[in-house]
């Protein structure tokens, strides 16, 4: 403890010095005073402790990663050649290694623990797909903010996270972790999430640093395959996928991590463009960056790198300040320094950003404010968290059909068959990169339903069969449970480890011998509600032809049965819209919203055009889709202007009714399109939305505002810039049925 008074001491006194040095220019009093702690460590270590700062080790934990350290590597954290380990949690387990890092090293410089908090803690919230689905910015912030409490409480400092990556390419299993496939939606989601888990204060012992990743386009991967190779133009990669890196650039967020895949041929771990030049410079970026598991040494795989000693030179000259797991740093680079290949001031520069984040989040002056028991014990599961877990899946939840009103359903007496491989699981719904979420927590649906008639019906539960395998040995006591009940819901969908990291699927459709049980059941005769959950969007063509009901429940978290059984009984009314397009079959993938239109854009009844011969070239349900149990009509789309300069702002309003008679949610979505650029343009391209709540009969006027910066793009010179022309403006339930006007930018 005594070191770390003498350096508080040490950085005292040198922060009473004059700041105004060209470093400091520019920075508030409160970073200058951190800069000058900042520089007063940096001088007191050695290179060997530097190098130490840029090391990070999973330990004790689960690792997340291929040929984890099993070890606690005591040697190395003695000798300060460790600044980081992940993967290692709880007040007390953290206080001990913090309390050797204080007490048995030099310097007594603290570690920073991380964690991939992706959706939740312990208190498991819906996957960030389904988050998304909520469009509910306000409570995905939320979900992030209860993660970041029981995290911190636990000793962690900082999540991985928010995962960022736009993806339009459903076999990727890691769509599950992000916000979909539009840039827009990704950016505010991105931004939420940053703000949830920081906080408004990052020394508040309840906040921790988050985490942008994976920078960058690893949602491009070809063929949907984890890993593979990214080679998108330049234009794509800043239209689209760094447009939610720069938004949680802006949010604040204090890391990035660069991703494992190539980009046009340069592994984005060594790029010479991503991180130096966009990030840290254009972006002005003052965090760290951290590699991925190994990402550093795989650029040797990848045929970028002859060595490990290449793949530090590469890496380091390339931005990434730590190097997680590859082990590449701390053998490599103090020879490297050594032998002048890399100047000492790129490891000063790294290290400097590592610490200033150590800074921010006090860790020098309290270096065990996360490492209290009691507060942990307090914090975690606590009944709000839990509570806001029902409500944030709930709303997450998107109503796909509802063909003669079969929803929601009563809950006055009846018999209620609870069928499907989903119906009763507890593992599934919490889905992947669940962190110290445990499966006994979860509320199953079939528990749900039941918590939710209580003694008022009887319900009759039936596996049916598994969820990925063909036996239909069960299929026969499903269809008798279907036989003797008035209403029949099958719960369909994929099992945890069916989306996330390396768990990428060929065939999107339902696993095993799903749908053939459903196809079972719906012989029968009885009404019946599908119920999905997954981390993708499936391809369920048949059951969209021939099922009356079908619920997109997402893998929904630890009060998943509850939060669905709400939107069944019609406790909540469904408002949820699709952050990702359904493709109708595979053959489809790619699809997506915000496409170009081609020169020959399809007509159906001309042979020449884009289309196929087989299949639609619309996808089975739009992004922005969502049904409610109630319906809204949309009129007077208005625009304060036919003609926009560049200075102007242009108000885009319509009215919104809500024609049924329940209650209901609905996102009102806003489009343009730039009709002639320097460059072809989306067909469409969200540009505003809004969830509103209506009573029965109640309307109310939306309002958006559109300004030139909102229709600027990457031209043909590259140049971020809106381009005079005409637009078209569109506003309404979903990216299809839309009411449209026009409108001129002009010089
Ligand atoms: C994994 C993932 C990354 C995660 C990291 C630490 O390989 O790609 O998202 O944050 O390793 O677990």
């Amino acid at each position: 403890m005594k070191k770390v008074i003498f350096i508080f001491i040490t950085t005292l006194i040198v922060s009473c010095t004059t700041m105004e040095t060209g470093r400091y220019s520019g920075l508030t009093l409160e970073e200058k005073l951190i800069e000058k702690r900042v520089d007063s460590v940096l001088n007191l270590m050695t290179l060997t402790e530097k190098i130490g700062q840029m090391n990070q080790y999973s330990t004790w934990g689960e690792p997340t990663g291929p040929g984890a350290e099993e070890s606690l590597r005591m040697e190395d954290l003695k000798a300060g050649k460790i600044g980081s380990f992940i993967n290692l949690t709880g007040a007390e387990n953290t206080r001990i290694v913090q309390e050797i890092a204080m007490n048995e090293t030099r310097l007594g410089i603290p570690l920073i623990f991380g964690l991939d908090v992706i959706h939740g803690y312990r208190t498991i919230f819906p996957v960030p797909l389904g988050e998304a689905a909520s469009w509910d910015l306000e409570r995905i912030e939320k979900s992030a903010r209860i993660a970041a409490i029981e995290a911190a409480a636990s000793g962690i400092h900082w999540t991985f996270a928010p995962m960022v990556d736009i993806c339009r390419d459903p076999r990727w299993g890691r769509i599950m972790e992000g916000a979909g496939e539009d840039p827009f939606l990704g950016s505010l989601v991105a931004e939420a999430r940053v703000k949830g888990f920081q906080g408004e204060n990052l020394e508040d012992p309840n906040t921790i640093a988050a985490c942008a990743k994976h920078y960058a386009a690893y949602g491009a991967a070809e063929g949907g395959r984890d890993y593979n190779t990214v080679d998108i133009s330049e234009r794509t990669l800043h239209e689209i996928y760094l447009k939610p890196f720069k938004k949680a650039a802006e949010a604040g967020v204090r890391t990035f991590m660069n991703s494992f895949n190539e980009i046009g041929g340069i592994p984005a771990t060594g790029h010479p463009e991503l991180v130096p030049e966009i990030l840290k410079k254009d972006w002005g970026f003052r965090g760290f960056v951290v590699s991925d598991w190994n990402s550093i040494g795989e650029m040797i795989p990848h045929g970028y790198a002859r060595d490990m000693a290449h793949a530090a030179e590469l890496a380091i000259t390339s931005g990434t300040d730590m190097d997680m797991q590859a082990g590449c740093y701390t053998r490599e680079l103090d020879t490297l320094v050594m032998n002048g290949i890399i100047d000492e001031k790129l490891i000063d520069e790294a290290v400097r950003r590592i610490l200033r984040i150590k800074f921010q989040l006090g860790l020098f002056d309290d270096p065990f404010k996360y490492c209290d028991p009691d507060r942990e014990k307090e914090m975690i599961l606590h009944p709000d968290h839990i509570e806001h877990a029902r409500d944030i899946a709930r709303r997450s939840i998107v109503l796909l059909k509802n063909d003669n009103g079969l929803l929601p359903i009563s809950k006055d007496k009846k018999t209620i068959a609870v069928i499907g491989p989903l119906a009763d699981d507890q593992d599934a719904i919490l889905g992947e990169w669940r962190a110290k979420g445990l499966s006994e927590d979860a509320i199953t649906l079939k528990r749900g339903i039941i918590q939710a008639i209580g003694e008022n019906g009887t319900i009759l539960y039936a596996k049916g069969c598994e969820i990925d395998d063909d036996s239909d040995e069960g299929f026969a006591g499903a269809v008798n449970a279907a036989r003797l009940a008035d209403v029949v819901i099958v719960a369909l969908g994929e099992s945890a480890l069916m989306s996330g990291e390396a768990l990428s699927r060929g065939n999107i459709g339902l696993p095993g011998n799903q749908e053939e049980l459903l196809k079972a059941i719906h012989r029968t005769g009885k009404p019946v509600i599908l119920v999905l959950m997954n981390g993708r969007p499936l391809t369920i063509q048949w059951a969209s032809e021939n099922i009356p009901s079908i619920i997109e429940a997402w893998l929904p978290g630890i009060r998943a049965g509850n939060a669905i059984a709400d939107v069944i009984f019609g406790d909540y009314n469904p408002s949820g819209k699709l952050p990702v397009s359904f493709p109708y079959v595979m053959g489809q993938i790619p699809v997506y919203y915000n496409h170009k239109n081609t020169g020959r854009p399809m007509q159906p009844e001309q042979r020449y055009t884009s289309k196929y011969l087989d299949i639609p070239n619309e996808p089975l349900y739009p992004f922005g889709y969502g049904l409610s149990y109630t319906t809204f009509e949309y009129s007077e789309l208005k625009l304060s202007s036919e003609i926009m300069g560049m200075e102007d702002e242009l108000s885009v309003s319509v009215i919104v009714k809500n024609t049924g008679d329940r209650a209901g949610e609905e996102v009102v979505q806003m489009y343009v399109r730039d009709m002639v650029g320097s460059v072809t343009r989306p067909v469409l391209e969200l540009k505003g939305f809004s969830k509103i709540l209506l009573e029965p009969g109640q309307e109310k006027e939306v309002e958006f505002k559109l300004t030139a910066a909102d229709l600027a793009f990457y031209g043909a010179d590259m140049q971020f810039k809106p381009e005079p022309g005409t637009f078209k403006v569109f506003v309404g339930t979903n990216s299809v049925d839309l009411s449209e006007a026009e409108f001129a930018l002009k010089e």
